[in-house]
């Protein structure tokens, strides 16, 4: 249900990029290069390094993953309460911020029931899940396949979340190397055996990686963590494709950056977005990540109609229920969209007459769906790692926080034309807005204006 979309900055966070760019040629200077046959040789100033590349060419550089802090036990911890709407005007824009780096992934509560909705769907779903391409050899461009950087991405994630949540994963290293050989996701006792890392020790070369050892690795990977993740490859055309990853596959996967935001329709895209957004993934050092969040509005099934929902350990999928897993629809809104296999890609919302049944929109069904979308590129292969982790909140708990229903009306109502119809906004914005005007209204009665127009909180809070 999400799409790999980005806009552009926003004013604020210009400042925060043009910032970090200074922070970032200072750390360049520190990276060493490795040369295929030799030895490292001296520092080369990042900012260098980019600019003389070869589109489609990336030199591994030696960047260990910042120190990180630990974090509480995520099973003690809820979701992160993002409500990423602004009062006022709305921009699109890329909207991204630097990523702190403790923050790559967030895990909470959810960590559990995340891990079954998506052993089901690799289960259930197979190549519509989760691929990876091989090379592509084209009369136009040349890309290579997501193989090795699936590897990479394992193990810098095993890495990070054996950090980050020490009290939530396990790990064993192994004796010679030192890399990561096993690691356990403790609250659901599952132990993975990670692919030996793609440098061997003392090697500066990068080894083959087969299709199938790499989709192993990305399953692991993907098990790892909350987020959906995307691999997307730099082509000798300067295009980002996506090669591999656990998402809906189906209308995305191959596709460049540009297809796959013209196909999905995102509203503006060829105006605001596409050159700023090019001109990233291209520029995208490995010292700064960034962060981006969004939100909608998702009608889920009633509640005499939901499933109670399981935590299954088998990986056969014998119920062959999404919803029995999934009761929330965090993988697929199929109750609003249709069977996700006859979704057209682009068309959100198919128009109520096309439905089966009409979609019931009360306040008990309403979610506000809020992704949170990082990308970091990944040292030795290049390769931009997209991942999103999706949120859903009750939109009845999001009313009775001070100033949120307010904030969040008046979010909605500034959508442009474009933007309502791109995030369907004609099934439920009727039904959202009369509930959040008089959640609203309460607050000024009870509050006063401090409380119903409460700005204290910071974007994306
Ligand atoms: C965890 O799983 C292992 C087998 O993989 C089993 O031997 C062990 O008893 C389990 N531990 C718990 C606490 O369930
Ligand atoms: C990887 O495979 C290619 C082509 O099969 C081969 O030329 C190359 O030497 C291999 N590299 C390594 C590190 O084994
Ligand atoms: C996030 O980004 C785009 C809009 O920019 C949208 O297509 C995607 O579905 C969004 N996800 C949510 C939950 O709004």
């Amino acid at each position: 249900m999400h799409a790999l979309e980005l806009d552009l900055p926003s004013p604020a966070s210009v400042s925060l990029v043009v910032g970090s760019l200074a922070v970032g040629l200072i750390i360049g200077w520190r990276y060493i290069r490795l040369h295929p046959f030799g030895k490292p040789s001296k520092a080369v100033k990042e900012s260098e390094s980019v600019k003389q590349r070869e589109w489609g060419q990336w030199d591994p550089v030696l960047f260990p993953y910042p120190p990180i802090n630990a974090s509480p036990n995520p099973m003690d911890l809820k979701p992160i309460p993002y409500r990423p709407f602004r009062w006022g005007a709305y921009h699109v824009t890329m909207g991204i911020r630097e990523m702190p780096w403790d923050e790559w992934m967030e895990l909470d509560d959810r960590m559990t029931a995340y891990f079954y909705i998506k052993k089901h769907r690799i289960a259930t779903r197979g190549i519509n899940a989760i691929r990876i391409l091989p090379d592509r050899h084209d009369d136009n461009v040349q890309v290579k396949s997501a193989s090795q950087s699936a590897i990479e991405l394992v193990h810098e994630l095993a890495q990070y979340v054996n950090k980050r949540y020490p009290e939530a994963f396990s790990v064993s290293c192994d004796a010679e190397s030192g890399f990561i050989s096993h690691i356990t996701i403790v609250p659901v006792n599952h132990t993975f055996q990670l692919p030996s890392p793609l440098l061997a020790k003392g090697s500066l070369v990068l080894r083959n990686v087969s299709l199938e050892e790499g989709e192993e690795a990305l399953k692991i990977a993907v098990l790892l963590v909350q987020d959906d993740l995307a691999l997307m490859v730099e082509g000798t055309d300067g295009r980002y494709y996506f090669q591999g990853g656990f998402w809906r596959l189906q209308d995305k996967i191959g596709l460049s950056l540009e297809e796959i935001h013209v196909e999905g329709n995102v509203p503006q895209y060829e105006k605001r977005l596409q050159v700023g957004m090019n001109r990233h993934f291209q520029r995208m050092s490995v010292d700064k990540p960034v962060i981006r969040n969004n939100y909608s509005i998702q009608v889920v099934p009633p509640e005499h109609v939901r499933l109670p929902g399981t935590e299954l350990s088998s990986l056969d999928p014998i119920l062959d229920d999404d919803r029995l897993f999934d009761p929330e629809e965090i993988s697929w809104s199929s109750y609003a969209n249709g069977p996700e296999d006859t979704f057209p890609h682009g068309n959100r919302y198919p128009v109520v007459s096309e439905k089966p049944e009409l979609i019931v929109v009360s306040p008990e069904n309403l979610r506000m769906r809020s992704e949170r979308q990082t990308l970091r590129r990944l040292p030795l292969t290049g390769a931009i790692v997209f991942a999103i982790r999706t949120y859903t909140f009750r939109l009845q708990d999001l009313a009775t926080e001070p100033g949120v229903p307010a904030r969040m009306a008046s979010a909605i109502r500034s959508w442009p034309m474009d933007v309502r119809k791109y995030k369907g906004a004609k099934v439920y914005e009727k039904a959202v807005l009369e509930y959040l005007d008089r959640a609203a209204e309460k607050q000024l009665q009870e509050g006063g204006e401090q409380m119903a127009n409460d700005r204290g909180n910071k974007y994306p809070y």
